[in-house]
């Protein structure tokens, strides 16, 4: 494989699922034998890297203040400058790598400033290219098959640069009335995107997240859903599973438990073929 895929979470709502949907459709696609980059955006209380159980030592580097580069140096008018200074392998202190397979690069306290100090920057095309520049010109080369790139839950500076650099999105959806207009929203918003900068933004894939099916309604919402987004729309949909909460708040996903609950066991196949969907859906399904 050639070229590296990206894909970058975005919903302007917080708490339906985007960081549980990027680390477990990250270690999905590991599994299906792609070398996956993790990109934390979402802010500095470092949810993805809790969720593989990482944060706590970067934490400690934080609090040494070790954590140098991290990603909002990378945003920095010095970035190029501080890179060449750092030598051959510029990401070495940057990427963290996880026992799930994935490696990822997590949050950092610079995150909360970064919306404001993006706005200082008048030309737009600066403003919201920075990531994409860094991924053409420090990522790309490392032979990641995919990054996915977790974004705050909210449209700012800062998901600008991610859905810019990405020009895909996943949107995990909860299945229930105001996430119907929720997901309208996001259309409208991916339009005014795409209108402001000149650009479209594909909506990659939606992942119907937490269903509860033993009620009539989430069975009525799916099959909206379906109707509504026909070539997004994920293969299957993600359970609600008590599973998914506890393996995150133990630091692992559920491809980690050792005896996954009917739930759990679900919520894996979902995300595989979530997985598979997507690649396609990215163009790196092997067809030009
Ligand atoms: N399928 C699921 N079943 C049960 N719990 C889930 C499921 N998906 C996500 N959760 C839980 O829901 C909460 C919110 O999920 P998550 O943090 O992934 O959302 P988010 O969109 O990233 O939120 P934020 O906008 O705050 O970053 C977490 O506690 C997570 O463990
Ligand atoms: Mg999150």
């Amino acid at each position: 494989m050639g070229d590296t895929l990206r894909a970058a979470a975005f919903l302007d709502k917080g708490g339906t699922g985007k960081t549980t949907t990027v680390a477990h459709l990250g270690v999905a696609l590991q599994q299906q034998g792609h070398r996956v980059l993790l990109v934390d955006l979402a802010g500095k209380q470092g949810d993805l890297a809790k969720h593989f159980g990482v944060w706590a030592d970067y934490q400690d580097r934080i609090d040494a203040d070790e954590a140098w580069p991290n990603i909002s140096t990378v945003f920095d008018d010095a970035w190029p400058t501080i890179a060449e200074k750092l030598g051959d392998e510029p990401l070495a202190d940057l990427v963290v790598s996880t026992a799930e397979g994935v490696d990822l690069i997590p949050a950092h306290p610079g995150l909360d400033t970064l919306d404001s100090e993006l706005s200082n920057i008048d030309n737009a095309r600066q403003r919201y290219t920075r990531l994409e520049a860094f991924l053409d010109e420090y990522v790309d080369s490392l032979g990641y098959d995919v990054v996915l790139i977790d974004l705050p839950g909210m449209t700012n500076n800062v998901s600008y640069n991610g859905l810019w650099a990405a020009r895909h999105a996943i949107t995990p959806v909860e299945m229930g009335p105001f996430e119907a207009e929720q997901a309208d929203a996001l259309r409208r918003d991916l339009e005014k995107i795409a209108a402001n900068f000149d650009m479209e933004i594909d909506l990659a894939l939606v992942l119907p997240n937490k269903v509860d099916t033993r009620t009539k309604l989430a069975e009525e919402y799916l099959e909206a859903f379906a109707a509504e987004y026909p070539n997004a729309i994920a293969p299957d949909y993600v359970p609600y599973s008590q599973d998914i909460r506890n393996a995150a708040e133990q630091g692992r996903t559920a491809f980690a438990l050792v005896e996954p609950s009917k739930t759990a066991q679900q919520a894996r196949d979902a995300y595989l073929s979530a997985a598979a969907r997507l690649v396609e859906r990215l163009g790196g399904g092997g067809s030009e």
